[in-house]
């Protein structure tokens, strides 16, 4: 069994690289910590300094969809005072710090061990450094969100009776359909015992990719050795009818809805036209399951 769960594990460790391009995308954002984490991540990172030589850090347009997309999905996790977060793949997010900083009373994070452990140290050096204490409030666990029971650990530091609201932010896209509902079957898991909803923004489309990140794509197939093409929905109907037929009610939530909130459009100094490519085909959504709709409000 323990050998079946590493070997899976470093199937996945390959998309892990990609969490210090989006950390790297945050600089040109106001998101808190993100200068921070990002320092940290440079400090003496030999397999990062690579990813940093072969190109794959270079300041992009689709910071623009970084920013959007963290930002949306904050506004979102407060729609109903939600005070419990669970993160899945949260990378070097600091929404983790963020939220937990503020009016959230259980934050929980999970990636896979080798993430989450780099994770785990960076956090640990920027709250000292700004002498902040979470402690009670944010934490930061192993889980693989495909496995079987990859969440329960996680799920344990929650009240019973509180709704939770769950999250994936860029992992999604790196998976095939099969593993796609694996992720939901244990969001479901999580839901019927708690309550609460699932926000995603991974819900992009092929025909909606930017052309410009089209050459993107094929680095990021090589980079994370998984083609990601085959992976996008076909269109915005296939997206919303994949969550629909696993259970869940889907209300979609265009990017554009946070353009006001945006600082890396004028950061990178992007016309209008760009930014709005970047985001008016993207969407966030916030799912509920349809069996226990009365109870999850
Ligand atoms: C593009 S990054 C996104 C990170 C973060 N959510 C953000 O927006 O900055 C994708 C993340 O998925 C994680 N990941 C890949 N496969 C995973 C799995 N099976 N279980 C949990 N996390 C996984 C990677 O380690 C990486 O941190």
């Amino acid at each position: 069994m323990k050998e079946r769960f590493e070997s899976s594990e470093n199937i996945y460790n390959k998309i892990s690289p990609t969490a210090w391009s989006v950390a790297y995308g945050r600089t040109f954002t106001d998101i808190p910590f993100s200068n921070e984490i990002y320092s940290e991540l440079k400090n003496d990172n030999p397999a990062f300094l690579r990813l940093e030589k072969d190109g794959m850090l270079s300041a992009r347009p689709v910071a623009v969809q970084f920013e959007a997309r963290y930002k949306l999905i904050n506004k979102l996790t407060k729609l109903n005072g939600q005070r419990q977060i669970l993160e899945l793949a949260s990378g070097l997010s600091p929404r983790g710090m963020e939220l937990s900083s503020q009016d959230c009373d259980v934050f929980v994070e999970t990636d896979l061990p080798e993430m989450i452990d780099l994770k785990n140290d960076i956090v640990r050096k920027v709250l000292h450094h700004k002498n902040i204490a979470l402690d009670g409030r944010l934490f930061i666990e192993h889980g693989n969100a495909i496995e079987p029971g990859g969440l329960a650990q996680a799920a344990s530091h929650f009240k019973p009776n509180e709704h939770v609201c769950v999250i994936t932010e860029g992992l999604l896209r790196y998976l095939d359909f099969d593993e796609k509902t694996k992720v939901a079957k244990n969001v479901i898991s999580v839901l019927n015992k708690y309550g609460g909803y699932w926000l995603t923004s991974d819900t992009q489309t092929l025909a909606d990719v930017p052309e410009s990140h089209k050459t993107d794509n094929a680095k990021f197939s090589k980079l994370v050795g998984r083609e990601i093409s085959k992976n996008y929905f076909e269109t915005p109907k296939h997206a919303e009818d994949f969550f629909e037929n696993l259970g869940f009610t889907v209300k979609p939530y265009s990017f554009s809805e946070i353009e006001d909130c945006l600082v890396s459009p004028m950061r990178l100094g992007l016309d209008k036209k760009t930014v709005n490519e970047e985001l008016s085909k993207r969407r966030v959504f916030l799912m509920r399951l349809k069996e226990s709709n009365e109870n999850n409000h």
